[in-house]
């Protein structure tokens, strides 16, 4: 059998993107990490501009894990698709509260360190980890025995 026609290989090849995504990922909040470490003032054009490309990243990459598990028609999408929903939100604000100045550096520090970094390890860990593992289930699940 050819591979392009083996489905175990075509689900694997459908979250491929994942960890492409994710090593993306790691590089921007490193950057974020490191310039939050570094900065003294609020006042930091490099630092917004770290946090907007996560932001983007994020947007984009959040939006084709979803299309993904509407493919496969992923059961837990909806609890899935609620974290990726809410934690965006989250950061968006963090950043305009950041731009309005109702946050201090150190608060964002907090914020960012404390709960988002956190909860995006953890995120990719497990719903992403059985996301992936879903799709590759059903990958092998469909091949001939
Ligand atoms: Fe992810
Ligand atoms: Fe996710």
């Amino acid at each position: 059998m050819s591979h392009e026609a083996d489905p175990g290989h075509d689900a694997d090849r459908a979250v491929e993107f994942m960890l492409h995504d994710h090593e993306e990922a790691v590089r921007l909040l490193e950057r974020i990490v490191e310039n939050l470490a570094a900065s003294t003032s609020e006042e930091n054009p490099e630092l917004r501009r770290d946090l907007r490309d996560f932001i983007e990243h994020t947007r984009a990459h959040f939006n084709r894990e979803e299309s993904l598990m509407k493919e496969v028609g992923y059961p837990p999408l909806p609890v899935h698709k609620q974290e990726h929903d809410q934690r965006l939100e989250e950061l968006v604000s963090f950043l305009d509260d950041l731009d309005a100045g109702v946050v201090s550096l150190n608060e964002l520090r907090e914020l960012f360190m404390g709960r988002f970094l956190p909860w995006y390890r953890r995120h990719c860990a497990t719903m992403d980890a059985a996301t992936e593992k879903f799709v590759k289930g059903q990958g092998r699940g469909s091949e001939p025995s």
